[in-house]
């Protein structure tokens, strides 16, 4: 993806907007926060796997396939954990997630099971594609040469979950009616980032 521009790499993943070019060096001048920041976006994409599995253990292929990525999330948490101790800093105090709380408003309240189901599919779809769009811009425009490769793997393995919660989603939801939504969403999630101060200590 690196040889993309911002718009290419924009549209590949479906998103509406792309991220205001100030927010790297913004990240770049608060590692400790953001880092703080990007490891308890980790633990949640672990923790929402494992609340998808228990609420609904009879979609079988979506158990199977949510499994092992609860692993991988809970290794990518470990993994900045890891970048944290390595630069003598320390994990702080989770914040509250004004981006993922405004996605979930968007959730349909009421109504079918099924469509809340396929809901909660689009939305970790949604933070994935937009976190694969943040690491990308990390992975290209930090200075530090480490951290640009460390974010380089982030951004391949949140490209794969995006595309698999993706697929899900039109697996149990159908093509047509999952996509049609899809664009709800996406649209949604412009607005909600052109409402959201550009902050340098959190990812998103
Ligand atoms: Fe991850
Ligand atoms: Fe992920």
């Amino acid at each position: 993806m690196s040889q993309l521009t911002e718009k290419d790499s924009v549209q590949m993943l479906g998103l509406k907007l792309p991220t205001d070019p100030r927010w790297v060096n913004l990240a770049e001048m608060s590692l400790e926060d953001i880092l703080t920041d990007h490891a308890y976006c980790e633990q949640k994409a672990a923790t929402s796997c494992i609340t998808l599995i228990q609420k609904n253990p009879e979609r079988e292929r979506m158990v199977r396939e949510l499994a092992p990525i609860v692993t991988e999330e809970w290794g990518h948490f470990r993994q900045v954990l890891a970048e944290l101790d390595k630069r003598g800093l320390k994990l702080g105090m989770q914040r509250k997630d004004e981006y993922v709380n405004k996605l979930l408003a968007f959730q349909k309240k009421g109504g079918k099971a099924e469509e809340r189901f396929i809901d909660r599919l689009l939305i970790n779809a949604l933070i994935e594609a937009r976190s694969c769009e943040r690491f990308r811009l990390l992975s290209l425009h930090l200075e530090d040469d480490n951290l640009k490769e460390f974010y380089h793997k982030f951004m391949v393995s949140e490209a794969g979950h995006y595309r698999l919660f993706l697929d899900l989603a039109k697996g149990y939801g159908g093509e047509e009616k999952t996509m049609a939504r899809w664009q709800e969403f996406l649209d949604y999630e412009a607005e909600i980032l052109q409402g959201i101060e550009v902050r340098g200590d959190r990812m998103h």
